[in-house]
């Protein structure tokens, strides 16, 4: 999917028209995100590239939860989900609750733009392009050195990731914070689906 289909129009997002009425005051009212669920593949490389970490895991703009609840079953704990939408937050908490995790994985209804950071080492977001620039500014300003951050099908705009995992729609591309911002290790090549570092290794 490109960018253009995934960035919601204006006309629609005032309309509150896509994935949940943005919050007035929230920049995503501007440039909403409408929901698409992680592929399998996708979810797969998302946690080849946190599985192991420390610390709380969150994902931003969780959907239907799939990927919280598999950072859970993959011992990532605690694995939070924060999403707009209250259908699909509902929509989390039952599935959750069918997969025998309902007290174990949390769900808020909430406004990422509006969620602290301050306590997440491991961040996952699958949000559209047009909303990427804004996400590193918080992200920048509120993580943790040690933190982890991965995107799903869009890479951030100007970090360098320090690992890229995938191919096509299901490319997943990972970033390290350090003391003073986050800080690659280099570029993707142009082999379609790279490793460019141990994504265990850059913590710290
Ligand atoms: C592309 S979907 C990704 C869903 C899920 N992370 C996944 O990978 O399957 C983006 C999600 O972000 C949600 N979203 C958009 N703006 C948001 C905001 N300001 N706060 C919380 N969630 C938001 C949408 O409702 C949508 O469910």
């Amino acid at each position: 999917m490109g960018a253009d289909a995934f960035g919601a129009p204006l006309a629609l997002a005032q309309r509150g028209g896509l994935g949940g009425g943005p919050h007035p005051h929230s920049p995503v009212f501007r440039v909403q995100v409408p929901y698409v669920g992680a592929s399998a593949r996708q979810v797969e490389h998302v946690l080849s590239l946190l599985r192991g970490r420390p610390g709380k895991t969150v994902d931003l703009g969780s959907g239907d939860g799939r990927i919280v609840l598999a950072a859970h079953r993959c011992g990532l704990r605690p694995a939070v989900g924060y999403e707009l939408n209250p259908w699909l937050v509902g929509l989390a908490r039952l599935r959750a609750w069918r997969a025998g995790c309902a007290g174990s994985v949390r769900y808020h209804r909430e406004d990422l733009w509006k969620v602290s950071l301050r306590d997440c080492h491991n961040v996952s977001v699958f949000l559209a392009p047009s909303v990427l620039p804004l996400l590193e500014d918080k992200l920048q300003a509120e993580l943790p050195a040690g933190a982890r951050v991965v995107s799903g099908r869009f890479p951030l705009p100007t970090w360098q990731p320090v690992a890229v995992v995938g191919e096509g729609l299901d490319r997943v591309w990972a970033y390290d914070i350090h003391r003073g911002g986050p800080a690659g290790q280099a570029v993707p090549g142009p082999s379609s689906a790279s490793v460019l570092g141990t994504p265990n290794s850059q913590n710290g």
